[in-house]
């Protein structure tokens, strides 16, 4: 590594480690707390890892998330049957089992030998395998990831760690090294919890459990698992929001459902890869028509793409908009209305955390104002508007509810 890449790396993990406890062997940590956990913990804690990730009950909170998220992550990735999937950190193997009965093959790794034994009982008490007269396709492997890369005799497809990630001392050793077992369009996907705020309760429990079990409760927040990621030359990463259940037929139901997903960041859910074409393959259908690249991103409320007579871009966006603020600003955002009748007086509003912090009138006099966005990065914002429209009550077949144009030229 270039030296200047090593410092920048040993900057970040000084940084991401600032909370930890100091003078904890954490490795070591890993090893005996859950050698307690699983021995000590006698038959209660053996048959609690055996039948994860089901529960009895009274609170079925975990189980839908964790058997949404993985399946979300599984159904997305869409890999043929028989591919090699990594399980990094399986533990007592639920996932590992989920994968083989999928029919791919599966190397569950642990650094905890312990669980890798529940894991092993777990799959050999399973005579149902997805082929018939063919055996599970899997292998548990005792295995430091921080330390070293598998160096797998066929590359996977997908290498995943379920809510493993945030145990490590040294995410990005632990990244690369999976990296390292990748094919050329392999992917690493992430599930877990993003980063509490600093200061909250949750923050605060963290680092207690942290001091008293010696066990790693570290969570990012997105631009650390960026970092991260980046580092371990996986710079491609798409971000998702699960959204599970069911939803009534309902206009509103849904609007709030497009807001909810646009807004949170409480779930660190991502897929990642070493080149773009990988991670293309799995975020595949029609290409949207692009925008110029502007560091801004239209998650609701606007239309598609349309050119001016004057050559310039621009959307027709509803009464309401959602844009996720990718990089630090300040961005300038272009809002017109070039059909408000003599009289007509418009405002467009900038809404950060849900309260006003602008606002700018159009007229037929003065149609176009511009908005500054000066926020931090990764901030999600909206635009509102007091006037809407729609081409159908002048007897055009076009029926949506318009409000205003809108476009964010890339920045200089
Ligand atoms: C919270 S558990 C998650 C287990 C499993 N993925 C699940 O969802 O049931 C985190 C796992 O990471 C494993 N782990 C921690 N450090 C590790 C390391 N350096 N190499 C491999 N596994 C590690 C632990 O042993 C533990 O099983």
């Amino acid at each position: 590594m270039h030296a200047n890449a090593a410092d920048v790396e040993a900057e970040f993990l000084r940084r991401l480690n600032v909370d930890l406890p100091e003078g904890v062997d954490w490795k070591q940590g890993a090893v005996t707390y859950l050698r307690e956990l699983v021995q000590d913990g006698g038959v209660e804690a053996e048959w609690f890892h055996l039948v994860k990730p089901f529960v009895g009950g009274p609170d079925f909170g975990p189980f839908w998330v964790d058997v949404f998220h993985f399946l979300d992550v599984v159904h997305k990735v869409d890999l043929p049957s028989r591919s090699v999937v990594v399980d990094v950190g399986c533990g007592p193997g639920w996932t590992v089992q989920w994968l083989a009965k999928l029919g791919h093959e599966v190397v569950g790794l642990d650094i905890s030998a312990e669980l890798l034994a529940l894991a092993e009982q777990r799959m050999r008490t399973d005579p149902h395998t997805p082929f018939f007269e063919e055996p599970f396709h899997y292998e548990l492997r005792v295995h430091d990831i921080e330390a070293e890369p598998l160096g797998l005799e066929r590359p996977a497809r997908l290498a995943l760690f379920e809510s493993t990630l945030h145990h490590f001392f040294d995410p990005v050793a632990a990244l690369r090294n999976t990296a390292a077992d990748l094919a050329p369009d392999g992917l690493v996907a992430v599930i877990e919890a993003a980063a509490p705020p600093v200061g909250s309760e949750w923050h605060a429990q963290n680092v207690e459990l942290m001091r008293r079990y010696r066990t790693i409760e570290r969570p990012y927040t997105r631009d650390q698992l960026h970092e991260a990621l980046a580092l371990a030359g996986l710079p491609h990463v798409a971000f998702y929001q699960p959204v599970n259940g069911l939803f009534r037929q309902q206009a509103d139901e849904l609007a709030v459902l497009s807001r909810t997903v646009a807004r949170s960041d409480h779930l660190n859910i991502c897929l990642a890869a070493a080149t773009p074409e990988a991670l293309a393959r799995v975020e595949r259908g029609p290409a949207p028509p692009s925008d110029p690249p502007t560091g801004l991103r239209f998650l609701d409320g606007v239309g598609l793409p349309e050119v001016g007579p004057d050559g310039s871009t621009y959307r027709w966006a509803g009464p309401r908009v959602v844009m996720a603020v990718d990089d630090g600003g300040p961005h300038r955002v272009h809002v017109s209305n070039p059909t408000l009748e003599k009289r007509g007086v418009q405002h467009v509003y900038l809404l950060v955390d849900d309260r006003v912090v602008q606002q700018v009138e159009l007229s037929a006099r003065s149609s176009a104002a511009e908005l500054v966005l000066d926020v931090p990065a990764h901030s999600v914002v909206e635009l509102q508007s007091d006037r809407a429209f729609s081409p159908s009550w002048r007897g055009e077949p076009d029926a949506r509810v318009l409000s205003f144009r809108i476009a964010a030229p890339p920045p200089r």
